[in-house]
């Protein structure tokens, strides 16, 4: 397909009130005009150029695969074409204009859309949708015979014109040579007094060339976000049609209004996912996994037959039939080993945890590997940081750590050792030790006994008085 992208995302996003640009948003944890960008890269566009503007210092980061204009004054849709003039101007395929505040839209429409236009030898042809409720939209004008011959918008629209329900999505497929031809001939004297890109249409058809229109079949795809209640309900669009595809694919969900997934996660099938889910980023989740209920992942990789309850991870990996939760904790670079278990309010971070290894309660590791078959004891906590920097803790194979023992980084504890629960280990400890750190017992017998004789003979003594 002989076909760029060019993404109009220079906009305010007044609507939003918020100090982001509107393209920033996210959906799903992912921002929207990334949505875009990569619905025009799995379409097969072979180059996607972004137009920006406002905010553009929070949007251009998030453009490392595109090619970039900008548009610092907003005169309107056409003028942000112009704006892209040059990196437009040489290429003869044809040109997909897409708005970055509309993520739904799918890379097949977009690749159908471009379809129809080369098969109709078009200059232009409009992504179009008919709606219940068109307002807010421009619409379509169609002469006698059917054929398009201009767009206008709402609030140029004379009552017949507004009366119509077809409907501009704001998605067009350009020969480029010819858009560029007539892009200067769009003038400001319309109701916004702005160069609407959408004028360009009737200017084609003045000049005598073939415009087309292809519907959209689902017009969900084309729901632009101009306010947060739109990003809530296009939220909604887009979580349904994950999880119905993830369904479809073999995954359960308990209740499927309740989970939610990223565009660019992955699932095994027979995995299961509970209330309350959230999955983001790049999180891949093996087969027959149980997540949930209360679980967030943001760019995790989970193995097969792993059960996450009550799980908050973030960048951590996981490897096969690992145990979670609830209540855990897993922060960048935790590494836990096949069969590990990870216990009750523990929190795991830059630590790997050895195959079979427990930690089943109340513990911190941090900065630590700990080898395969150990038991990390209740209430165990490394002591990583000494104020000024993070020091790494070593614990063998086959070691069993005592509750409440207090690891003091940087230490190193060996295969099959024992530390007595309640010692502060702060001292290497060989192969093959126990090592106790505790002050012993002392055992006062009758002290119990002879104190409250003491404190009654005291009280009868007061009230004597
Ligand atoms: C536009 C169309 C309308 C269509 C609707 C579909 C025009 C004149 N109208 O209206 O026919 O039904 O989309 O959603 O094109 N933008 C810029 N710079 C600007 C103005 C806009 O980059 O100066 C970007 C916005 O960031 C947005 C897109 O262009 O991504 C659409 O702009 P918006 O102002 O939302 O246009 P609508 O009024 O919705
Ligand atoms: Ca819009």
């Amino acid at each position: 397909m002989e076909a760029r992208a060019l993404i109009l995302a220079a906009g305010l996003g007044t609507r939003m009130k918020s100090d982001r640009p509107k393209v920033a948003h996210e959906m799903l944890g992912k921002p929207l005009v990334r949505w875009v960008v990569d619905a025009a890269h799995e379409a097969g566009c072979e180059q996607v150029h972004v137009v920006i503007g406002s905010g553009k210092e929070l949007v251009e980061p998030l453009l490392d695969d595109c090619t970039i204009s900008y548009q610092l004054d907003m005169f309107g849709t056409g003028h942000t074409v112009m704006c892209a003039r040059e990196a437009l101007e040489g290429f003869t395929g044809c040109t997909v204009v897409l708005c970055g505040d509309s993520p739904l839209i799918r890379p097949q429409t977009i690749a159908d859309l471009v379809q129809a236009h080369q098969e109709a030898g078009a200059a232009a042809t409009v992504l179009t949708m008919d709606l219940d409720d068109p307002s807010g939209y421009g619409r379509i004008i169609r002469d006698e015979s059917g054929n398009v011959c201009g767009i206008v918008e709402e609030k140029d629209c004379d009552d017949a014109q507004r009366s119509c329900t077809e409907c501009n999505s704001g998605v067009y497929c350009f020969d480029t040579p010819m858009l560029l031809e007539h892009l200067d001939e769009l003038g400001r004297d319309n109701a916004q007094g702005e160069y609407y890109l959408t004028d360009i249409i009737g200017l084609l058809v003045e000049a005598g060339q073939k415009v087309a229109a292809y519907v959209v079949a689902d017009d969900s795809e084309c729901l632009g976000i101009n306010s947060r209640l739109q990003l809530a309900e296009a939220t909604k669009v887009a979580q349904r049609r994950i999880n119905e595809a993830w369904m479809a694919e073999g995954v359960t969900m308990l209740d499927p209004e309740q989970v939610w997934i990223g565009p660019d996660c992955q699932l095994g099938r027979d995995t299961e996912i509970l209330p309350q889910t959230i999955l983001s980023g790049a999180t891949s989740i093996g087969s027959d996994c149980v997540l949930g209920p209360n679980t967030r992942l943001t760019d995790c990789t989970v193995g097969d037959a792993c059960t996450l309850e009550e799980t908050v991870g973030i960048s951590a990996v996981l490897e096969d039939e690992v145990t979670c939760g609830p209540r855990a904790y897993l922060r960048p670079e935790a590494h836990i080993g096949h069969g590990a278990h990870i216990g009750t309010h523990v929190e795991i971070k830059k630590t790997t945890i050895g195959a079979n290894t427990k930690v089943p309660h109340l513990s911190y590791l941090g900065d630590t590997t700990v080898g395969e078959d150990s038991n990390i004891g209740a209430g165990t906590i490394t002591c990583n940081y000494d104020g000024f920097i993070k020091n790494p803790t070593v614990i063998g194979d086959r070691a069993f750590i005592g509750s409440d023992s207090i690891i003091v980084a940087p230490v190193h504890i060996g295969n099959d050792t024992f530390t007595g629960a309640a010692s502060c280990i702060s001292k290497d400890v060989p192969d093959g030790a126990l090592a106790l750190e505790r002050s012993e017992q002392q055992t006062l017998e009758g002290w119990t006994l002879n104190k409250k004789k003491e404190m009654e003979q005291k009280e009868d003594k007061d009230e004597g008085e």
